[in-house]
This record gives C-alpha cells, structure tokens and sequence, in this order.
C-alpha cells in the first residue's frame, strides 16, 4: 500500500523540471467558437479549414507513458463549433499533442472510445440533447474507417437512451442506461404525494436483434431514503426527483454487474441472475468497512481491474467530502469476503482539479500490474496519465478551464483508416503546401509531385519524403518555379504509398484525380521538361515544426537547406506559458 500524499509532495518537485511541449498546428483564439468568456485556443489547418479541434496543451510530461491515442468527446458552448470527437497523437516527440482525427458532423459526443465490437476496433459514443445531468439520445458504432455501422437505440425508448455509458461486452452486446419518469408518493421526502422520480434503467442490448439480455431498474431495488440528494424544487414530471443518478454499469466475468449511483455515494454489485443487490460499496447502506481513505462522494465510473479476480476497483470520486476537496481517481482493494475496502492508490493531479460532475479513471493497460492509469476530470478540461503509484507523468488540458468539458478521456491504441483522400492547399502565392488527412494514423511522410495537366501520365517528384509533423505538414516549394500542377501521397514508415491528394494548381483550385499507380511516377533526378519541373537546387522545404529534422538521406542535399519554424510556433509557447500559469477551483 502507498501513501499517497508523499508520493505527490516528491512529484511535484521532479515535475517542475521538465519542459513544456506543446500541439504545434495554427492556432486561434476567437472566443465565439470555443469556450464562454475566456481564450481557450482551438486550431486551424489550411488544408482542412473545416475543422476547428481545441489545441491541446500539455504542461508537464515526466515520459515513461504508455503507447496510445487520447480519445475526448468535446462538450462545448452548445453554439460553438466546439463540440467534438477528437483523438490526438500522445506518442513522444514532435507530433505529441497533434490532431489526428475530428468528426465535425458527430455533435457533442459523450463517452467517445475504442472498443472492441466484432472482433474489430470500432469508434462508440452517445449523440443526442443534453439535459439536466442525462440525456436523450442514440448510440453509434464506428469503424476504423470513421464509417457508421450502427446506430441504435435504448429498447423500447427510441431517441430516449441516456449519454452515461456505453460499454460494448465480449457478447458484442451493448450496456446503455436510461432516465426516465415515474410517479411516486413522496410526500416522505417532503414532496407531493403524486410526485415523480427519474427511473433509472440500464439494458443489455443485443445490438443485432435490438432485443434486451437483461434490464434493471434502480427502483425496484433501491429505496429512495438511500439518497443524499434533496428535493429542492424538483419532483415534478416535468422535473422528475433525481434520488439515484446511475452513472456507469459494467458487467464483469461471471455475469454479474458494477453500477455507480452518484447521489446514493454507492457502488453497487447487482445479481446478473434477478438484478438483486449482492452488495452495496459505500453509501448509508454500506456492506463494506470502508477505510476512511477510501471513502468517495458523486462519484463516476466504477470499474473493476480484473472482472474475474474483482479484487481491486477504480472509482472517480468527485467529491467534496470530509477533508478532501479535490476530485481524484481511486485505486481501492477490494476484499469480498471480509468485506473490507482499502485506498491503494490515489490520482490526483498537479492542479487539485475539483471536477464537480463527470470523470474518469482508466486502467492504460489493465492486464499489467504496474498499468499506467489515464483520469479525466470531466466538467473541468483537464486530463492527467499516472504511473501506477500515482506519480503523475503527463498533465494536459483541451481548453481554459470551466469553458468546455469531457465526460471521460481515454487512452487507447488505434489505427485509422479513411475512406476520404488526403488533404492539400498549394498557394502559389507564398509557395506553401499544406497537406493533412484527417483520421489517418499509418502516414509517416509526405512526397509531392508535379505535371503540367491532371491527367498527365508521368507525375515527378519534386521532394523526397517529408516527415509528418503533425495532423498538417507545410512544405515550402516557393524555390521551386514552373510548377503548373501539384499533388501528394502519403506513405507509410515502410514506403507504401496510402493515399493521393487531389490535384492543387496553386489557386486554391483542386482536381478530384484518380491515384497513380507506380508506372505514372518518376522519381529521377532530371525529369523531362514537360512536366515543367523545377530543379531540386532552387526548391525549399520547411515543416510546421522546428523539432522534426529530415530523416531521408537525400533531404541533406542542397534541396533541404532551408528549416525554420514559422512564427506560430512561438505563438504556441506563448499561450503555454500562459496557461501553465492558470489555475483550477
Ligand atoms: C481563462 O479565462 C479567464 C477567465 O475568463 C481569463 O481571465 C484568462 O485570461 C483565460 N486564460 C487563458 C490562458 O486564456
Ligand atoms: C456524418 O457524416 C457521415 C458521412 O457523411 C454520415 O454518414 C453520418 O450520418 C453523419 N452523422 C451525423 C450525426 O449526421
Ligand atoms: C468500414 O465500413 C465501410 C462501409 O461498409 C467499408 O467500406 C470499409 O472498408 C470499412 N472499414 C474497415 C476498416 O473495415
Ligand atoms: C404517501 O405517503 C405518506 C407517507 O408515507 C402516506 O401517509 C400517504 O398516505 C401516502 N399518500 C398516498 C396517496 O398514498
Ligand atoms: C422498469 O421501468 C419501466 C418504466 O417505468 C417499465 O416500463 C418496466 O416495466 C420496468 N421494468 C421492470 C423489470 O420492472
Ligand atoms: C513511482 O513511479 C515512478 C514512475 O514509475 C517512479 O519514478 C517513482 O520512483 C515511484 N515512486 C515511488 C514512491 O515508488
Ligand atoms: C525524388 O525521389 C527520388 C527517389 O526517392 C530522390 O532520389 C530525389 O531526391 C527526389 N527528388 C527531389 C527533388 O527531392
């Protein structure tokens, strides 16, 4: 067992060692499209001008992270643009913090994560209306080409299902939750006598048949006196008493369930059998000795490490209780027999973020005992990765605090594979390419190509591969004169090319073109003067990067004299600074 507190105390003093690093993609700071009443910096990519990601800020990073992409499901302003899926690249080096993937059409998303559904990765998240604390909407399943194959719906309660979870099981079933009305004398509770609380459901759903495996409602199990809540001014139809708040539901090895209620203070293990409570964690009903450590208040999503062993649990404990007033994520041993609970770990990060609603904490890799754990701090924008003794090795946040939120953050492995081309925007004007491809993970460099018409048979290149930078990469061409027509491929680390941009002629007009196979690419060194090609001694290429350095042999040649970064690259360190400085509640 670790003390946490000195854990920490000894973090921060290594962690104010290491430098910042930032996203590096242009930046914008228009308060309209991102945020309420603050400068909470979004990006913007002249090959892609329809996407408008948060720039993602990384304040410390101690190294020693787990392989893996960020996943965040933007909440915010609701007219904003700002309300997203995004996965950002987190590997070590130049393009950590880079976009990877926006679905723009996909508004505020809840719950947005890889899972495995089909034997596949599939991309799932909650889409539908906000409301007081639940919501109404429908699920989606994505696949690795960001392609719907399937939407579906709470049985029996079209548009109605709720954004708490959406957990795929090994079945491919779909464990989703649902709020809904019920009249109920509460007169106890100081209510009406035909007043009304929310239902709180969760089904089982065989996402093929849309039939339900299994449906519990809190309810039929759980007494309304269990609540921590008051009722206020609620209890109405209209405003139905929320006496439970059910928040997270996992099902574990033996077919039994794990539910949080966040205004009961209770995790509850439920009979996969009846739905009877086996036993209740936490909450004036406890079955378990809590150690005074390891009491939690409105907590979210309570998962086991291991659902077979169920000897160890994570929580997200919002709080405030007791002395705490910082929500944190929870490592606690579990003993089912002696029914004791103990505080194994605790995460807190650099900030003592109080997240007052949402959160998360994610085993990175829970088959390994030593995993690093990824939390989320919900309504306020920040995320942090653990090591397992809850040392903090990475704090990153997607916007000033307060403006935006994420229900829960994860990080997991992806591949992406788009059915769209890449991008590219040739301005012959300042003799810059930009090119980008929004969700694509598997492109290492960039080559260019020029011809005089779009359906020319032979296209000679006019770079040798350019590293990726980031989710765009500039290349400077404006030494390269008598181009008419310039394309891209995106090649992987071991040369296959994975896509072909349109063809760009330097005005910002584009030609759909089909891809080239290898017999209409030339790559010599003195290609024909039809295709109009510049010498390789007058062409200049920069990146939007001033870490990345030239990797091919070739790029050492005078064609590569020129690497320098362009201004906005200080722009970023300057608004970085700023909000290291920034503090939370
Ligand atoms: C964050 O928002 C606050 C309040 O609106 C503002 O004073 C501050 O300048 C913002 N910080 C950044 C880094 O934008
Ligand atoms: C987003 O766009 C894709 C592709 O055009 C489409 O299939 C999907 O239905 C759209 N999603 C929403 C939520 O509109
Ligand atoms: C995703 O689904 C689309 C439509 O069925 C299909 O064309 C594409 O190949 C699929 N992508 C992957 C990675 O399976
Ligand atoms: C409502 O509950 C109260 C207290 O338990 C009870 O006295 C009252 O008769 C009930 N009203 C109705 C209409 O059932
Ligand atoms: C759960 O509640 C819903 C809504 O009141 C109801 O339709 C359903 O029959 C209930 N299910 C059970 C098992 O009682
Ligand atoms: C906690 O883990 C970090 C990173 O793995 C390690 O550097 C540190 O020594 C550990 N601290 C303690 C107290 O075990
Ligand atoms: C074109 O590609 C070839 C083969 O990769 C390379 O040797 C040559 O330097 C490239 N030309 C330019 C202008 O970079």
């Amino acid at each position: 067992m670790i003390s946490s507190f000195s854990v920490f105390r000894v973090a921060f003093g290594l962690l104010s060692l290491h430098p910042l690093v930032h996203g590096q993609d242009t930046l914008s700071t228009d308060v309209n499209t991102y945020g309420t009443n603050s400068q909470s910096p979004y990006q913007t990519f002249i090959s892609a001008p329809d996407l408008k990601p948060p720039e993602l800020l990384i304040t410390e990073n101690a190294g020693g992270l787990s392989d893996g992409y960020l996943f965040i499901g933007l909440d915010g302003k609701p007219d904003s643009t700002q309300n997203v899926p995004c996965i950002y690249d987190m590997s070590p080096g130049p393009r950590m913090g880079t976009l990877v993937w926006t679905g723009m059409n996909y508004t505020q998303p809840f719950d947005f994560r890889v899972q495995t559904y089909k034997g596949e990765p599939h991309l799932t998240f909650f889409l539908g209306t906000l409301l007081d604390g639940y919501g109404h909407g429908s699920f989606y399943i994505l696949n690795q080409s960001y392609v719907e194959v399937a939407r579906f719906d709470a049985v029996g309660y079209p548009g109605l299902g709720d954004l708490h979870e959406l957990l795929i099981t090994p079945e491919d079933h779909a464990l989703v939750t649902i709020y809904t009305s019920k009249q109920t004398n509460l007169t106890e509770f100081g209510g009406a006598s035909d007043g009304w609380i929310f239902e709180n459901i969760f089904q089982e759903i065989n996402v093929d048949t849309n039939e339900v495996v299994f449906s519990w409602n809190a309810s039929d199990h759980v007494a309304i006196d269990e609540t921590y809540n008051t009722i206020a001014n609620v209890g109405t139809e209209a405003a139905p008493f929320d006496y439970f708040h059910i928040n997270s539901v996992d099902k574990d090895a033996n077919g039994d369930f794990l539910v949080s209620a966040r205004v009961t203070n209770c995790v509850y293990k439920i009979s996969g059998k009846d739905g009877s409570i086996i036993w209740r964690l936490g909450g004036k009903r406890t079955d378990f000795d809590l150690d005074p450590a390891a009491e939690f208040a409105n907590q979210h999503d309570a998962r086991w490490i291991d659902s077979k062993k169920q000897d160890q649990l994570t929580i997200f404990d919002n709080g405030p209780h007791g002395d705490v007033s910082h929500s944190r994520g929870m490592l606690l041993t579990v003993d089912q027999s002696e029914k004791t609970v103990r505080l194994r770990t605790e995460f807190r990060n650099s900030h003592s973020t109080f997240g007052q609603f949402e959160g998360n904490v994610q085993a990175i890799d829970p088959a390994n005992p030593d995993t690093n754990f990824m939390v989320g701090f919900g309504l306020e924008p920040y995320f942090t990765e653990f090591s397992s003794n809850g040392t903090v090795l990475l704090d990153g946040q997607f916007a000033n605090a307060t403006v935006v939120n994420n229900y829960r953050t994860y990080k997991l492995p992806w591949q992406g594979k788009p059915l769209n081309n890449p991008s590219i925007n040739w301005d012959m004007g300042t003799g810059k390419v930009h090119v980008s491809w929004n969700g694509a993970t598997d492109h290492a460099k960039w080559i260019l190509y020029t011809a005089d018409s779009a359906d020319s048979s032979t296209w000679a290149n006019i770079s040798a591969p350019i590293t990726r930078t980031g989710f765009e990469t500039e290349i400077d061409i404006s030494g390269a004169d008598r181009l008419r027509l310039v394309r891209a491929t995106a090649v992987n680390g071991a040369g296959d090319k994975l896509g072909w941009t349109d063809v760009a002629d330097g005005n910002n007009n584009y030609v759909q073109a089909s891809d080239l196979d290898d017999s209409q690419i030339s790559t010599s060194d003195a290609p024909s003067s039809a295709t109009g090609r510049a010498t390789s001694s007058t062409a200049s290429v920069t990146t939007s990067s001033s870490i990345s350095t030239p990797t091919s042999s070739s790029q050492a040649s005078a064609a590569w004299k020129t690497w320098r970064a362009p201004p906005f690259v200080i722009n970023v360190l300057a608004i970085g600074i700023a909000f290291a400085e920034f503090r939370s509640v």
